[in-house]
């Protein structure tokens, strides 16, 4: 199997993105007979972030995160999207022209986004169109992504079948959305999904005393402390369950069912079980952290193995046209 998928470099990642995406991307690829295709979607950031060096800053501690996680860059593929931008982009060219306008006009992540900013720029509207070059480039066949991101991928499928009835021919794979039901979409701080745009998100590769600030920020009701609370509403007893085992979960929710269980409690329990749970990615995020030098030597090594196969994909497609 053919597995890729994409982070944008718009922020630090976070526990959504970690969850969401990178663990399962990354279990996914252990698999024999697997090979994955991870990549730093930083043309995409473009949409909403123009500074090259926030955006260079970001790409170093996303692709820290990838491997902070055991990512295997010899056996996969790892690679920045601008790095190989004309491939990119030319197919992007080819998938508008069989994209109907009103596909593009209903996508819900651009009816959100165009509603809570200012300044709605023509690349958040094509930005699925992007995403599906970034797919159909490589022949991927499964996309591990967060719930967020289905109809972008059934965006994808469509703009791949319309091209090749277009072409009357197999030129594109058509891919699949792989996403874990049980994790869902993450909530933030304030319940809302987690997102590096909207603030609310925790980042676990924090230090400890600034990743207990973090958490202490999430939002709860004024339940008092010995009154039972309800763990189904509350955001901290969320994240917990997403990381706890079965056990400690239980042990949680009876906590917060029996009273004299404040959400302070919680809360602290919330970053130890962080701290236990993530301790060896934080460890090997702050060393490549530290060494930028081998994660650009990694990179630059992948965008040199991936190349060739966006070359030949374009060869196809350009054939159909007689370019
Ligand atoms: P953000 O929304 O923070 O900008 P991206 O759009 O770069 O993050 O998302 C990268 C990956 O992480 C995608 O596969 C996306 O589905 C996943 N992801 C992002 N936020 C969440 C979340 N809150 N819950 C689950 N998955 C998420
Ligand atoms: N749009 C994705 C997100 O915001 C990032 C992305 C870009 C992506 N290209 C991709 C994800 C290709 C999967 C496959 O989460």
């Amino acid at each position: 199997m053919r597995i890729l998928t994409g982070i944008q470099s718009s922020g630090k990642p976070h526990l959504g993105n970690i969850l969401g995406a990178i663990m399962p991307a990354i279990e996914l690829s252990k698999k024999a007979g697997n090979e994955s295709f991870l990549f730093i979607a930083d043309l995409h950031t473009l949409t909403s972030l123009r500074d090259g060096e926030q955006i260079r800053a970001n790409t170093l501690s996303i692709a820290a995160a990838w491997l902070a996680f055991g990512f295997d860059t010899e056996k996969n593929f790892f690679y920045r999207q601008s790095k190989l931008a004309s491939y990119h982009t030319e197919i992007m060219w080819y998938l508008n022209c069989v994209t109907p306008y009103p596909m593009l006009a209903n996508a819900h992540s651009f009816k959100d986004k165009s509603t809570q900013i200012a300044n709605v720029n023509a690349g958040l509207f094509t930005y699925p169109v992007l995403q599906a070059a970034d797919i159909v480039l490589y022949d991927a066949q499964l996309i591990p992504v967060g719930k967020d991101q289905r109809q972008h991928i059934e965006m994808t499928r469509d703009m791949a079948g319309a091209f090749n009835r277009m072409a009357d021919k197999d030129i594109f794979v058509i891919p699949e959305a792989y996403i874990n039901e049980s994790v869902m979409t993450i909530p933030g701080i304030d319940g809302n999904k987690m997102s590096k745009s909207l603030n609310n998100y925790i980042d676990i590769f924090l230090p400890e005393k600034d990743l207990l600030k973090q958490i202490k920020k999430i939002e709860s009701d004024s339940t008092p402390l010995e009154d039972p609370k309800d763990p189904d509403n509350d955001i901290t007893f969320k994240l917990y369950q997403l990381i706890a085992t079965p056990e400690q979960t239980a042990e949680m929710r009876q906590n917060y069912l029996a009273g004299g269980y404040g959400y302070g409690h919680a809360k602290q329990a919330l970053h130890s079980l962080m701290l236990e749970y993530f301790k060896e990615a934080r460890e090997k995020f702050d060393y490549y952290m530290n060494n930028p030098a081998i994660i650009e030597e990694k990179l630059e090594i992948g965008e040199r193995k991936v190349e060739p196969i966006a070359a030949a994909t374009l060869a196809r497609v350009r054939e159909v046209f007689k370019f």
